[in-house]
This record gives structure tokens, sequence and C-alpha cells, in this order.
């Protein structure tokens, strides 16, 4: 097989130095490491080390000592750079390529960008702070500074001779799978009951939490690629007055701060299990697993605001593309292809 190139470093990425700098004191968490050795190990001057040191502290990096002292960190740093988030998406397809931003407009914009310049598949584009995260229907995702998770996967769901692959018409799938990766992360990590309403959010306590935006590049037969964006509300303390209504963080849900880097790991951990079951097998135990766990999927009295109807009635269940079935008030079934699902 043809060697893959490394990644490429990307305008705006995080110094893969820095990187290696948080690496290296995570590796000698116990000692104090002198400032000489990390400029040397890490190939940089005493004085960068320093202005990274700072860099990181401002990320909220708890990091003791000074140039003369050398340095130690205070507590394990829960930040998404790839030193510390590669070794732990061993054995899944994730991880080989990680593109890490401090700050970015928004992790899908840079996934589809990459992704038209033949990035591979499984390529991972994560974010500390988002300036422009986008949602779905055009809407702004609220994406401040170290406190979620905002991620995109680059995928290419291609048919193989030993993999089905994937249809243009079910893409939405993906959408599906990140929702219940999300949500089995979530419930691990935490313990909290979480629901799914279709397509894409996460609720606590009838709150969103997560919320998952499928991009697509295909022509009518074949899927180019699909970039799923996924962004958590992680250790939010607060939220702008005008979602406090309507979302939540975990933080605020169990009311302690959760790991991002386990989260995210066990995420993926999931999110690679769920791909190659639907690849493998088709639709259908997603589909179950979905009906499952999601109170939306069948039963629930719902308004469905699609691009050009609103549509009242019953939830009966998923067809095998990922569609909802609604029993319309003047009984008949209609299939939901997009739209904003609300309990009446
Ligand atoms: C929604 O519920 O409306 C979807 C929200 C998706 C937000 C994520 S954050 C990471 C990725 N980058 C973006 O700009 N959006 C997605």
């Amino acid at each position: 097989m043809p060697k893959r190139p490394p990644p490429r470093n990307v305008a705006g990425a995080t110094d893969r130095r820095i990187d290696k700098l948080l690496g290296l004191l995570a590796d000698n968490a116990t000692v104090v490491v002198s400032g000489a050795k990390i400029a040397r190990q890490v190939g940089v001057s005493r004085s960068a080390v320093w202005r990274w040191v700072g860099t990181l502290r401002g990320l909220g990096v708890k990091i003791k000592g000074h140039p003369k002292t050398g340095y130690q960190l205070e507590t394990v740093p829960d930040i998404l750079v790839p030193e510390l988030l590669q070794p732990r998406l061993k054995g899944t397809q994730f991880g080989r390529r990680i593109h890490h931003f401090f700050k970015t407009d928004s992790t899908n914009s840079v996934a589809l960008r990459l992704a038209a310049d033949n990035e591979p598949h499984g390529t991972l584009v994560v974010a500390e702070e988002q300036t422009a995260g986008r949602g779905r229907l055009g809407r702004a995702w609220h994406s401040e500074k170290t406190s979620g998770l905002y991620l995109s996967i680059i995928l290419r769901p291609e048919f193989t001779p030993t993999k089905s692959g994937l249809a243009p018409q079910q893409a939405p799938l993906l959408t599906l799978t990140a929702g219940l990766a999300a949500r089995d992360a979530v419930v691990g990590v935490t313990g909290l009951a979480v629901d799914l309403r279709w397509p894409n959010d996460l609720l606590a306590g009838g709150r969103k939490f997560c919320g998952i935006l499928t991009e697509m590049q295909a022509e009518a037969q074949r899927i180019h690629y699909v970039v799923v964006g996924i962004g958590v509300n992680v250790n939010h303390a607060k939220l702008p007055a005008e979602l406090e209504p309507i979302a939540t963080s975990l933080r605020l849900a169990t009311g302690r701060g959760v790991s991002r880097l386990e989260l995210l790991a066990s995420l993926l951990a999931s999110f690679d299990r769920y791909y190659n079951q639907l690849l493998r097998e088709g639709s259908a135990p997603l589909i179950a697993r979905f009906t499952e766990v999601s109170s939306y999927a069948q039963g629930k009295r719902v308004r469905v605001v699609a691009p050009r109807e609103t549509i009242t009635g019953v939830t009966e269940g998923l067809d095998s593309t990922g569609t909802l079935l609604v029993r319309r008030d003047d009984g008949q079934l209609v299939p939901v292809l997009a739209g904003d699902v609300t309990e009446v």
C-alpha cells in the first residue's frame, strides 16, 4: 500500500511543537522539567517555551514554574491537541490525522476545504473555540473557548469489494450515527439520562446540549465525501440568555466538570463501532437502536416545521434511510426528510 503523506500544516492550525511541549509535560507529570530540556526536545528557544507556556495558561492549562526553575503540570490538561488525543484513539479509524486549532471560524468549514483537497477518510478537525460555528438551517452554534467539543470528521463511505458503502440518499444515517455515538459517550462518562430528538439533538432534562451538522459533496449516485460536525456543550458554566430556556451543558446538568478528552475519545470509539456496523450490516441495527433510545422516534405527538410546510401528528418510526415517519392528523403517513421537531 502506498505510504500516506504526513498531515499537512493547515494555515492557522496549532503549531505541532506546542502540542509536543504539552505532551512532554504530561509524560513527566510528577517532575519539574527544565526549560532547557523542553527547548532542546521540542526544538525551539527557551523564550519560545516561555511564550507557549503563557498561551497554554491562557487556555486554562495549570502549569507551575518559570524559565529559571523549570515547568510542571498541576493537573492533567484538558486540551484536545493530537499529542493527548491520538493515544486515546488507537484501534479506531480516526486520529491518524488530527488538525487542531486554538481558534478557527468553523471546524466544518475547515474540514470541507480539506476534504475538497483530498484529505483522507477519518481525518479530524478539532477546535478549542469557533468564531463562526454553524448550526442547521443557517443558525449559529455558540462555541465558547475550551468549554465545549467542536469537532468535524471527514468520511468517505465508498463502495469497495468488501464494504457496502453508502448512497447519497443514505447520508442522513450518518447524522443518526453521530447522535447515537455522542449519546452513548455522554451516558457512559456522566451517567446522565439522555434523549435523542430526531434527527440530531441530544437533550438532558428536555434541554439541548449537543447538535450535529452533516454536510456532503456528492453526485447523483456517489458520495465524494461527508463532513459530520458535532458540537457539545460540556463545561459551560453559563449560556447566553437567549439560549438558557432551551439549552444546557453537561456541567450545568450534572453539577460537575467533565473531561472533554475522555468524552471525545469515547464518542469517537463509539462512532467507529456504529459506522463499521452500518457499512457491514446496513441501516437496520442503527434504526433499531435509535428507536430504542429516542423518545421521539415512535408514538410522540410532534409539530414538524419543515422547509415547505408545518406538520402536526404522531411519530411512527424511521424508514431505512433514517427518514422520520409522522402520521398526520388527517390520517396520512408523511415522510419527513428535514425540519425542526418539537413535542406538542
Ligand atoms: C445544530 O444542532 O444546529 C448543529 C450544530 C453543529 C455544531 C458543530 S460544532 C463543530 C462543527 N462546526 C460547525 O461550524 N458546526 C459543527
